[in-house]
């Protein structure tokens, strides 16, 4: 009377084991579901991946993101190289391939002090250019680029990084030759471009206090004098210890309080070493490699891939409460192989900052991450 159970219980273990295999092989859940009653996820794709020199990456950016950064490639120097050159081959095969598969598609970024070539601010003689004749190339650029794309870029990041880090404006060419208005400019000449796509501000730092306030009262300014802004833009060029998490909610909520969209636009989380406590994006920096800076040259081991996991998903879990006015969260890269962090602030280092491996695995942060969107 005893084999059958036994045969019955062996039988169930058998099943039970199957059943758990196949629960392992299962295929990741997509970061785009998970969140989908929350806020988009997106990516910022590079040329190669674009032109699917990455086997796999195109694939598997549809079945992870609905919406898509282009890394470079819409860069004033990238698209608009010589006064009348326009290169917009890059950008066309970014913003049809975010078309096909449905992509909210980004447009980075119209007017920043960095990576813009020295040509705009000067004329033919290399005289610095008027306040007017600046505003016309400002124009010219911006109604040509976001003309180009009108109906398929859905947002724009306007201006780019235009507070300094003490908080004050930024001291660029644009404020030098045309002065504060040149901000409520640039959103006018692309809200005529194309009235229906999404105008931001995006900039790095500005959920610490001091920038946070200043970034405050330059959206109020620019509210109070008509300009329509849709939403700002966190860069989110996170570090282990910064920011405060504090800080980030303080964030959102005061952004949102303006009644602007708050996104998150270049996630990522840097877990080396960082030289002079730095923090942002001000990519003018680099520093010198030296050992004590590259700590994991073959892999993260999984003690710090467990404290990467546990920094994403108390951030995650921010973002998740604030769905309410967090409308995107995009990823500075698809994969820690591409990321700009692997070479800055020091070159060659092996950097581990997004949610996916060298061989788009997903790391324990995927995981994390996805778990928080059950919180109530
Ligand atoms: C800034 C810019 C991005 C990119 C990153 C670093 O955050 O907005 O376009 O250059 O720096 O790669």
């Amino acid at each position: 009377m005893k084999h059958p159970v036994t045969i019955r219980m062996l039988a169930s273990v058998a099943i039970g084991s199957v059943l758990i295999l196949l629960a392992c092989k299962k295929p990741e859940p997509a970061l785009k579901d998970a969140f989908a009653d929350r806020f988009l996820i997106g990516t910022a794709m590079s040329v190669p991946q674009i032109m699917g020199k990455e086997p796999g990456t195109k694939e598997f950016v549809v079945k992870h993101f609905n919406s898509l950064t282009a890394e470079n490639c819409m860069k004033w120097e990238k698209i608009h190289p010589q006064p009348s050159v326009y290169d917009f081959a890059p950008a066309d095969s970014t913003v049809a391939f975010a078309d096909r598969n449905g992509m909210f598609m980004i447009g980075h970024c119209l007017i920043w002090h960095q990576q813009t070539p020295g040509w705009v601010f000067t004329d033919s003689l290399g005289n610095p250019l008027t306040r007017d004749a600046l505003l016309a190339r400002m124009k010219d650029h911006i109604y040509t680029v976001v003309g180009r794309y009108k109906g398929q870029v859905k947002g724009w990041d306007v201006l780019n990084e235009v507070l300094a880090d003490d908080g004050s404006l930024r001291k660029t060419k644009y404020l030098e030759i045309i002065g504060e208005d040149y901000m409520q400019k640039a959103f006018e000449f692309a809200r005529e471009a194309d009235p229906d796509a999404e105008l931001y501000y995006n900039d790095y730092n500005i959920e610490t206090p001091a920038k946070r306030d200043s970034a405050v009262k330059l959206m109020r300014t620019l509210q109070s004098r008509g300009v329509k802004i849709d939403g700002v833009g966190i860069q989110g060029h996170y570090h282990m210890d910064f920011p405060e998490l504090n800080d980030i909610d303080l964030a959102i909520q005061q952004f949102g309080e303006l009644g602007l969209k708050v996104m998150f636009t270049e996630l990522d989380i840097n877990i080396l070493p960082r030289p002079e406590n730095m923090s942002g994006a001000d990519i003018s920096k680099n520093f010198e490699l030296q050992k004590q800076m590259n700590p994991y040259p073959e892999s993260l081991p999984d003690s710090a891939q467990q404290k990467l996991a546990e920094r994403y998903a108390d951030m995650f879990r921010i973002f998740v409460k604030h769905s309410d006015k967090v409308s995107r969260v995009t990823f500075w890269g698809v994969h820690d192989g591409q990321s700009w962090l692997n070479n800055w602030p020091v070159k060659g280092r092996t950097n581990y900052p997004l949610l996916f491996d060298r061989n788009l695995q997903p790391k324990p942060a995927f995981y994390s991450v996805i778990e928080t969107v059950k919180q109530p």
